[in-house]
């Protein structure tokens, strides 16, 4: 089962609402223009997708969650959304551009992922994308991997996220024959809503693949114990700051 089929939409629009916050950034990387038909990958609930739309451009939203797109949907009926895998996603008409936030790290077979976005994009497309790069939120994993294997199970044959470095995704995106124009790797400390709850929202929102099988006691002992691992480094002033490391990319299809 992949992970993002398991989204929580509630939860997500409620407490990590600064996912989409963060990613209008990445809008003013793309510059949409009004004539161009765009495609965001792993739209989530589509807050962005409307954000892009307010260029003029002619949107569409997929995600492999039918709990986000279904919300997605919902907050924005004016809008086509459609439950898609990466891996594998087709389209008919091609795209000027793919924009995709905070959804990359979610898909573990990148070449695949990238051969999906430059079939989808018509030639000179741009393909416009932010995610975690290699040591996104190391501290949290480093914890999780401790808590876990206090309880017998190893949070590495777990992982449901695909961190890479900045130069490792570059040449993915080379091998297949996009022209990188511009590629970024910069930290992002995130202040969680909520205060002292705020990192239990994070690992309710993102870690359930890490808690297979596991009851809700044995969750809440595994997060406790996360908890207080990570209070020295991560909590300070009544929030906890959870270590972000993004990476973002600019790329065109040089030909077919
Ligand atoms: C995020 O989208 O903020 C995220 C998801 C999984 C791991 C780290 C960050």
């Amino acid at each position: 089962m992949n992970p993002t089929s398991q989204w929580n939409a509630d939860l997500y629009d409620d407490k990590m609402n600064f996912v989409s916050h963060y990613g209008r950034g990445l809008i003013d990387w793309l510059k949409p223009l009004s004539t161009e038909r765009i495609l965001d990958l792993g739209c989530g609930t589509g807050d962005l997708t409307a954000e892009l739309a307010k260029s003029g451009a002619t949107v569409m939203g997929v995600d492999f969650s039918a709990d986000m797109i279904r919300s997605a949907q919902q907050k924005y009926p004016h809008l086509p959304f459609q439950i898609a895998d990466a891996h594998t996603y087709t389209t008919e008409k091609q795209f000027d551009a793919i924009f995709s936030n905070a959804a990359l790290h979610w898909m573990k077979m990148p070449e695949k992922v990238i051969k999906s976005v430059w079939h989808a994009l018509a030639p000179k497309g741009r393909f416009v994308a932010e995610f975690g790069g290699k040591g996104n939120c190391e501290l949290v994993v480093d914890a999780l991997r401790v808590a876990l294997a206090k309880k017998g199970i190893s949070a590495d044959e777990r992982m449901p996220w695909y961190f890479p470095s900045i130069g490792e995704y570059a040449a993915l995106l080379e091998k297949q024959g996009f022209r990188v124009v511009l590629a970024s790797n910069f930290d992002r400390p995130t202040t969680m809503p909520d205060d002292d709850r705020g990192l239990r929202h994070w690992l309710d929102s993102f870690c359930s693949p890490f808690f297979t099988n596991m009851s809700a006691g044995e969750i809440d002992d595994v997060c406790l114990y996360v908890t207080e691992l990570l209070r020295p480094a991560l909590f300070q002033d009544g929030k906890w700051i959870v270590d972000y490391k993004r990476i973002r990319v600019f790329a065109i299809k040089t030909s077919e």
